[in-house]
């Protein structure tokens, strides 16, 4: 199963669908309250309330989500979006289609952005910071935050690949302006797709909801306009009342997913032996990492390389459209090279699955949350073997 929600896809789901169809309501417009009768606007008020957000806008897919977190902003034509190297292509196609450039900034250790490098990169025309907590790990939001204040930017965080994440006691998404998650089949939680955009302010809210209902106010209810707001054509990106239906059963497991995804994570964890040569990732927060992911970075590149080949995976470089230098549509600066920290860190690194499966993610190999410890420790095993004859005493590497 590609994500640990799908995997608990059942009954309530079932039975949330079929209330549906029994009004054929597919869209929350087709009540007379949507306020109170429709399952989107159900979802959005348990996600708010769940994640301690003032303003959620459930969407029809990650994508739309980022595009909508990112209008809600004002980010448009001109503005520059310093935005990691290493994330889904969607966070940086998101920036491209509003009409502003993504600069592309270096990841540090943790395999998320480095407050550091993105300092170093804002200029006059920086408009935004997307933080992407790839792989379910939170990124340094102290630091972020502290560099968005002080240059008056806005902060959004990708969380697509983190729902039910924290940062420091805070959930993931709700640290920046805005934030944004996905509910494809490969995430925590899922709706088959999906999304949610959650803004701290009303005024981006306002503007957001717009951008994803054609312009229309939050719930079509006119009289509300902040200060300012001027109208947009905007787009429907809207999430269909099934989708919420299926979402509202997800995010009453969201618990139950964590807490078993995080055990059996601590499980592999005690089973593996990470060798002198190698180290797990570091964390921002480790108390907030949602589990699906445990990344092991190596001293030497051919070192990961070739323990990654025995184990049939690959190496996080190798990940497919979530590593800048493979995403065609940047052109000329999908060149390795062009951030030698993050082409580094990726080379070197080796993803073991445990909630999320997903072979473009570099994540097809490892565990899954109901797996008996007799599973973990035969995966473990296997991995030290590869380890250990992947290395070569005189340090080159046959
Ligand atoms: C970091 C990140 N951002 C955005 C997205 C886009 O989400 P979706 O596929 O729902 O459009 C994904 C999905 O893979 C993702 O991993």
């Amino acid at each position: 199963m590609p994500g640990p929600g799908y995997d608990k896809i059942g009954q309530s789901e079932r039975s949330n669908a079929e209330d549906v169809l029994s009004t054929w309501a597919l869209t929350r417009y087709l009540f007379a309250d949507p306020e109170n009768q429709s399952w989107v606007r159900r979802f959005e008020t348990n996600i708010s309330v769940r994640l301690d957000s003032p303003h959620a806008v459930a969407v029809n897919s990650g994508t739309s989500a980022l595009v909508t977190a990112l209008a809600g902003l004002g980010i448009g034509t001109g503005d520059e979006v310093i935005v990691p190297g290493y994330t889904y292509v969607a966070s940086i196609g998101a920036i491209a289609h509003l009409g502003a450039t993504p600069i592309l900034a270096e990841i540090n250790g943790t395999l998320t952005l480095d407050p550091a490098d993105v300092a170093a990169r804002i200029t006059s025309r920086t408009k935004a910071i997307v933080a992407v907590h790839m792989l379910g790990a939170p990124c340094d939001l102290d630091a972020l935050r502290t560099i968005a204040d002080d240059n008056s930017l806005a902060l959004v965080e990708d969380a697509a690949q983190s729902f039910g994440g924290s940062y420091k006691g805070r959930s993931l998404g709700t640290v920046g302006d805005a934030g944004a998650f996905s509910f494809n089949p490969y995430k925590v939680i899922t709706t088959g797709e999906g999304g949610v955009a959650l803004f701290s302010r009303y005024r981006d809210y306002y503007a957001g909801y717009a951008f994803q209902d054609q312009g229309w106010p939050p719930g079509r209810e006119l009289g509300n306009e902040p200060d300012g707001y001027k109208p947009t054509f905007g787009l429907n990106l809207r999430m269909p009342e099934l989708s919420a239906a299926i979402g509202c059963a997800q995010l009453d497991k969201l618990d139950e997913v964590l807490h078993e995804v995080r055990d059996a994570r601590d499980r592999l964890l005690e089973a593996l032996e990470v060798p002198a040569t190698a180290h797990l990732r570091p964390s921002n927060d480790a108390a907030g990492d949602t589990g699906n992911v445990v990344v092991i970075t190596f001293d030497e590149q051919a070192h990961a390389q070739r323990t990654a080949t025995k184990l049939g995976s690959k190496t996080l470089d190798d990940s497919g459209r979530h590593f800048y230098a493979n995403m065609i549509q940047l052109g000329d600066r999908a060149q390795r090279g062009a951030l030698p920290r993050t082409d580094d860190l990726l080379e070197r690194s080796i993803a073991l699955s445990v909630g999320v499966s997903d072979g473009h993610l570099g994540s097809g190999y490892g565990i899954h949350p109901n797996s008996t410890n007799d599973e973990i420790n035969a995966i473990a095993a296997e991995f030290a073997n590869a380890v250990a004859t992947s290395a070569t005493i005189s340090g080159s590497y046959a």
